[in-house]
C-alpha cells in the first residue's frame, strides 16, 4: 500500500494547484469556484478512458455474451463522450490534449483486466463504474445550478455508469482487493486533475 505514498504526495502537491479536486474535507465547496468547461473536460477525459477500457477488456474476453455486452457499453461511453465533446465546445472550452495517453493508457489496463478472466474483468467494471458514479454525483456539486444543460448530461451518464455497475454485479463479477481499487483511485486522480487544466 505504502508504494502508492509517493504517487500520493505528488497528487496532493498536484491538488493544491487545482482548486477543483480539493478534498471537501478542507473547505465549503461553492460551486461558483468551479469551471463548467473544465468539468466537463473532465468528464470527456472520463468517457475517452471509459470507451478504451471496455475495448481493451473485449479483446481477452472469453464467454460471447460478456464480449458482447463490453461492446454495448462501450458504444454507450463512446455516446457519453460525444455529449461531453459538444458541451465542452459549448462552453467555449477544448478537449483535453492529453486524449490519446487517456486512450492508451486505460486501454493497456482494460487488456490486462480481461486477461485476468471474466469474473476479474466485470470485477472491475463494477468498481470503475462504482467510483464513476461517485465521481460524476461530485460534479453535481460543483456543477453552477443555472448550468443546466451540463447537469443533465451528467444525470443522464449517472444513469447509465449505474446500470453498466449492476449489469456487470449480475453477470459474475469478482470483489476486487482493495490494492487494486485504491490503484484505481489514484489513477483516476491523475486523470481527472490533469484534464481539468489540461
Ligand atoms: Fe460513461
Ligand atoms: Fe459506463
Amino acid at each position: 500500500m505504502r508504494n502508492l505514498s509517493k504517487l500520493d504526495q505528488l497528487l496532493a502537491n498536484l491538488n493544491q494547484k487545482l482548486p477543483a479536486e480539493s478534498s471537501h474535507k478542507e473547505r465549503e465547496v461553492d460551486a461558483q469556484e468551479y469551471d463548467s468547461g473544465a468539468l466537463m473536460r473532465v468528464n470527456h477525459s472520463g468517457e475517452i478512458a471509459a470507451q478504451a477500457l471496455y475495448h481493451g477488456q473485449a479483446v481477452f474476453a472469453r464467454n460471447p455474451e460478456v464480449k458482447a455486452h463490453l461492446k454495448q457499453a462501450a458504444a454507450e461511453e463512446h455516446a457519453h463522450l460525444q455529449w461531453c465533446e459538444q458541451r465542452t465546445s459549448e462552453l467555449g472550452t477544448h478537449v483535453s490534449r492529453l486524449g490519446p495517453f487517456w486512450y492508451w493508457g486505460s486501454y493497456s489496463i482494460g487488456l490486462v483486466a480481461g486477461m485476468a478472466g471474466d469474473h476479474w474483468s466485470l470485477g472491475f467494471i463494477k468498481e470503475t463504474e462504482d467510483q464513476v458514479v461517485e465521481h460524476l454525483q461530485s460534479h453535481l456539486e460543483k456543477l453552477p445550478a443555472e448550468d443546466e444543460r451540463s447537469r443533465e448530461i451528467v444525470n443522464n451518464m449517472i444513469k447509465d455508469e449505474a446500470r453498466h455497475a449492476a449489469d456487470a454485479e449480475v453477470a459474475g463479477a469478482k470483489e476486487l482487493p482493495a490494492l487494486v481499487k485504491e490503484a484505481m483511485r489514484l489513477s483516476a486522480k491523475v486523470m481527472t486533475s490533469l484534464s481539468y487544466k489540461y
